[in-house]
């Protein structure tokens, strides 16, 4: 094995092969602490271990493979992305990041070249947030900005979230312990999908990013009154479906005249959930995205206004919890100038994308610098099972990276 597009040709089968582990059949979903999630790690880090890395997983579960540098005190560059996903995802978002990585790693193993700077590369435990509705607790969890009152959160079938980590063989009472220190480190650099159409529309391979939107994730309930669909007159009903399905379509119209504000509610729950009976409780799952930090909370408020005035005109009080917020990410640093002048070797021009998607590397960008490439996808499409890359665009990427390797070590070795 050793040149790019064989490194590309294996990451392509690693791909299928973690394709294949999904907590249900029929479609791929692997969630936080789940067992599709403890296959992936033990598959992963068995590649791992025969890429000449030690591996280990951190108090939440993040897998982390260890590659040494030169000199045992050296500082360490982090590599990676995540290794769970949506439910009915692509194969791509997340285990591309991983695999591209340890390509580069498995190359420098293979030749017995010693960089001046050891090389972790990170399956992040939980970047989706599918499970709790949170992302980012791995990550969160490394930059030591994990919110320990999400312990005591509950899944779908009332699993604390202290208790998955438990049985996945974390330890929810020792979460501090992987926090890292922002001093042993060089920065944070992730290779990910774009999941948009630019790279397409330019016809390169990959791309650098410049940062990443702000988000919020939200929780909205409408609580009505509950009655017989026979004999309730629709003037005398409390529907609580009714004032969410409002809501929806009235922060839709929101966002429409307040782009690129983005506003998705992916999930919707009803009590009693019968088809006879007038709903007494709807449930709403809110993500909101803008490349502004202030554009989002003005957002945020409107949103939040017209919620109110809803409940107030159907009498059907409304709740909502912010589940968590993402101020926006700019990067611009040492890492990224490197991945930048190492992509133009590789494809003369290099489009600069902002990523309206979430990562990892917006939480790592807390502790330590952090740089990320984006890799074309076909359509742009992600978060559905037609997500799709090009074996030679991962041959460019492996390319890429490697490069920047031996770049940062040159800068690093004097
Ligand atoms: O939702 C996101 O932006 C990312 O895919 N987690
Ligand atoms: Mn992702
Ligand atoms: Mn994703």
């Amino acid at each position: 094995m050793g040149n790019d597009a064989e490194l590309a040709a294996q990451v392509m089968e690693r791909i299928e092969a973690l394709a294949r582990i999904s907590d249900e059949t029929g479609l791929l979903v692997r969630t936080f602490g789940s067992p599709a999630l403890r296959r992936a790690n033990d598959l992963v880090a068995a590649w791992m271990r025969e890429s000449g890395m030690t591996t280990r997983e951190d108090a939440i579960g993040n897998l982390i493979g260890r590659f040494p540098g030169a000199d045992a005190d050296a500082k360490t560059l982090l590599l990676g992305s995540h290794l769970d996903t949506v439910r009915d995802a692509g194969k791509f978002d997340g285990p591309l990041g991983v695999l591209t990585a340890l390509a580069c790693v498995q190359r420098l193993h293979e030749q017995r070249q010693a960089l001046p700077f050891a090389i972790e590369v990170i399956g992040f435990a939980d970047e989706e947030g599918v499970r709790f509705n949170s992302p980012y607790l791995g990550s969160r969890a490394l930059a030591g900005t994990f919110d320990r009152q999400k312990l005591c959160w509950k899944d779908s079938k009332g699993v604390a979230m202290a208790e998955v980590i438990r049985q996945f063989g974390g330890n929810p009472d020792a979460l501090d312990t992987a926090k890292r220190d922002p001093a042993d480190l060089l920065g944070y650099v992730e290779v990910h999908i774009e999941q948009g159409p630019a790279l397409e529309a330019a016809d390169r391979s990959v791309g650098t990013v410049t940062g990443i939107a702000g988000q919020m994730r939200a929780r909205f309930a409408f609580t009505g009154r509950a009655g017989h669909a026979g004999t309730t007159p629709m003037r005398f009903r409390q529907d609580a479906l009714s004032a969410a399905a409002e809501f929806a379509l009235a922060i839709e119209d929101d966002a429409r005249r307040h782009e690129p504000l983005l506003m998705t509610i992916g999930m919707v729950s009803v009590n009693p959930h019968a088809s006879n009976v007038i709903p007494r409780w709807a449930g709403l799952s809110l993500d909101l995205r803008h490349p502004s930090g202030a554009e989002l909370a003005s957002a945020w408020q409107r949103v939040t206004g017209i919620a109110e005035r809803i409940a107030s005109q159907r009498n059907t009080p409304v709740a909502w919890e912010e589940v968590q917020e993402m101020t926006p990410v700019t990067f611009s640093n040492e890492l990224l100038s490197l991945l930048r002048e190492a992509a133009r070797r590789h494809q003369g021009t290099v489009p600069e994308l902002f990523s309206g998607a979430g990562h990892d590397a917006a939480t790592l960008a807390e502790l330590t610098p952090v740089a990320m490439l984006f890799v074309r996808c076909k359509e742009g499409i992600s978060h559905h099972p037609d997500e799709s890359v090009q074996t030679d665009d991962v041959r460019v990427a492996i390319a890429v990276l490697n490069d920047f390797l031996q770049a940062l070590a040159r800068k690093h070795h004097g």
